[in-house]
């Protein structure tokens, strides 16, 4: 299944196939910043969606700055609740798909003070009318569980531009509905450089390849719809939420994600899991009905998660740990993010 094509993320796409020659060529050259909102914990589909890819790069020999984006999670709530239990899942997370403090500096917006601070020469480059425009902005709007738009909602591209060129960020790992907050950080970056001096690299996305994961009810992936498979989940867990799945009345087993949604959704993760094609993972299945397809869906995820969960459950156990990983990467972007301000004080004339 191939991610739709339009006249917007074309070009976008193209870019991103170029860059992964590049990437391979001289994994030096780049860093890496993305990150995540602390909502609720991470499932299979920010794995192959992103989290899959981190590991990748950062085994390439790329330079990764991972965030815990906890100021971004106030953009549609009133209360961050459960904010510290969030954090410290996501932690676990990382560390047990693979990614190595040693190599990937893993931070928190809140703890990263000259981060925040380029929020305010950042939002004088960017008029209102721009921020009114951004259709990722919209849609959360359009969803948002508050009554009132709040002015963090309109202005947290820009931070989430701060997230970025703070340290000089030059590829981003995203899906389709961060583009146009890419777009954003580019204008953000090109005009405070036109203005002021070459400070910042004008980033690229890097779009990811994997087709969107659809959740037990056949709907997107997604940690506030009750659809998802945690990668903290026990193997019980998965089996009970999957036999719980959406299927149809349709004995046989296909992959048609238009047609079938339910059923392809289901096909398409064992096939992720089992890293085969997922026409192919139907035709074994054949006539084996729903029940068949979810135990072969079952036993791929847990599988697949097994070890990972292993090492979870090992991280849990060292609580001091998973802490002093936050702590240490803070550090290091606090001592990023200090010199980045350095900087961009000096070129606007030291006053700032
Ligand atoms: N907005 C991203 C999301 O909701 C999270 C995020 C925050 C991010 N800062 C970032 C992603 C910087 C990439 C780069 O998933």
């Amino acid at each position: 299944m191939s991610i739709t094509t339009t006249a917007v993320t074309a070009p976008a796409e193209r870019r991103s196939a170029g860059l992964e020659q590049r990437i391979q060529d001289a994994p030096g050259r780049f860093r890496v910043m993305t990150g995540d909102r602390p909502t609720g914990p991470l499932h299979l589909g920010h794995y192959f969606g992103t989290l899959h890819n981190r590991v990748r790069l950062q085994d390439l020999g790329v330079d990764v700055f991972v965030i815990i984006a906890d100021y971004q999670v106030l953009t549609d709530r009133d209360v961050a609740d459960r904010l510290g239990e969030y954090m410290e899942g996501m932690l676990l997370d990382y560390l047990a798909i693979g990614l190595d403090p040693a190599r990937t500096t893993i931070f928190n917006h809140s703890a990263v003070p000259a981060l925040n601070q380029l929020l305010l020469p950042f939002l004088s480059l960017v008029s209102v009318a721009e921020l009114s425009r951004n259709p990722t902005v919209k849609d959360e709007i359009a969803h948002s569980r508050q009554s009132a738009v709040s002015g963090l909602m309109f202005t947290y591209p820009v931070h989430q531009a701060a997230d970025i060129l703070f340290c000089k960020g030059n590829l981003v790992p995203v899906g389709q509905d961060q583009l146009p907050h890419l777009e954003v950080t580019r204008t953000i970056a090109r005009r405070f450089n036109e203005r002021y001096g070459a400070v910042f690299p004008e980033p690229d996305a890097l779009l990811s390849s994997a087709p969107l994961l659809l959740g037990t009810d056949g709907t997107k992936m997604s940690k506030s719809r009750g659809n998802s498979i945690a990668l903290g989940a026990t193997a019980d867990e998965t089996a009970r939420l999957i036999r719980g799945a959406r299927t149809d009345t349709d004995r046989r087993i296909t992959y048609e994600p238009e047609t079938r949604p339910e059923v392809s959704g289901l096909v398409l993760l064992a096939a992720l899991c089992l890293d085969r094609d997922p026409y192919a993972v139907a035709e074994e299945i054949g006539d084996g009905g729903g029940a068949a397809l979810k135990r072969t869906v079952t036993d791929a995820v847990n599988t697949l998660l097994a070890p990972v969960r292993a090492r979870r459950a090992e991280y849990a156990q060292d609580t001091a740990y998973v802490r002093s990983v936050l702590r240490a990467g803070n550090e290091r972007a606090n001592a990023v993010a200090e010199e980045t301000l350095a900087e961009v004080r000096a070129v606007m004339g030291g006053v700032l």
